[in-house]
């Protein structure tokens, strides 16, 4: 396994590789890699010859200092996990390498970076689409792996491809969850063993509505849901909302989509965690 942290250094391990034609499959993330991540690894390793991941805390994402100041980083095992996962090359630029300048680039993507994520974390959004479009730039990826637990984000990638004329296939991989239900993140790492017994009832909660599903009505179904997790002690739910998986535009009826996905953010003191569930 290579690592280099140079866009030049990058290049010049994969030029040979794109000359060969060999297929290049990308994993982009922040670091704090966790089973979620090395999932994703060993889904591109059986796609592509060539697997890249790139560990970049990218700073344009966050809308909260705070947040970006205490979000986990450990380069040192993460490496042994990419090296375990069998990944070819990791990329950790600095923040510098990334940005010699401040990113000037907007991204119109409608609607879709409005709601849900993009309402609460203004510019959130913006900041995930200019790092993947740099990205995407200097890996020049066949395929990129994105986990289906950032609903929001695949679907706002998918639109990235679009509108940028990427000529790269986004395969989107299921959630991985821990043992009692716990979507697999970063952030779990932040929770106090008190937060983190508590914080299960999210997924069992999620999984409960999937199966309710068109028993209750929409409207029934997100009251239904939001009480159970409020009235948890410690949680706090910063929206759950039914949209249509492909536009996401909330849904008032179940006959709106083909397909509906649940999203939702709770708090638990500091730290905020994210789910979905398709319906
Ligand atoms: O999902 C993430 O970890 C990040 O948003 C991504 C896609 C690596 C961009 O920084």
């Amino acid at each position: 396994m290579k690592t280099v942290t140079s866009i030049a250094e990058l290049q010049s391990c994969l030029s040979p590789i794109r000359g060969k034609g060999q297929s290049i499959g990308f994993v982009p993330t922040m670091g704090a890699l966790h089973k979620g991540h090395t999932e994703l690894m060993r889904i591109a390793k059986t796609q592509n010859p060539v697997v890249v991941v790139s560990i970049f805390v990218n700073p344009t994402q966050f809308n909260d200092s705070n947040d970006l100041q205490s979000y986990p980083r450990t380069l040192e095992q993460d490496l042994a996990k990419c090296e375990e996962a069998g990944v070819s090359i990791v990329f950790s630029p600095s923040v510098k390498e990334m940005y010699p300048t401040p990113e000037p680039q907007q991204f119109d993507f409608g609607s879709l970076d409005k709601v849900m994520e993009g309402k609460y974390r203004p510019g959130h959004f913006n900041g995930v689409a200019q790092v993947v479009n740099k990205l995407f730039g200097i890996v020049k990826p066949n395929k990129a792996y994105f986990g289906q637990k950032d609903f929001q984000q695949l679907v706002i990638i998918r639109k990235l491809v679009e509108v940028q004329n990427f000529d790269i296939e986004i395969v989107a991989c299921p959630t991985v969850r821990e043992d009692d239900g716990l979507a697999m993140s970063s952030r779990n790492a932040l929770l106090t063993p008190e937060q983190r017994q508590i914080v299960p009832i999210i997924s069992k909660t999620l999984f409960a509505a999937q199966n309710k599903g068109s028993n209750f009505n929409v409207k029934e179904l997100v009251r239904w849901v939001k009480d159970q997790i409020n009235s948890t002690p410690l949680l706090d739910v910063e929206y759950f909302e039914i949209a249509d998986a492909t536009t996401l535009e909330p849904i008032y009826k179940w006959s709106d989509a083909q397909q509906s996905v649940g999203c939702i953010a709770v708090r638990v003191g500091d730290v905020r965690l994210i789910d979905n569930i398709l319906f």
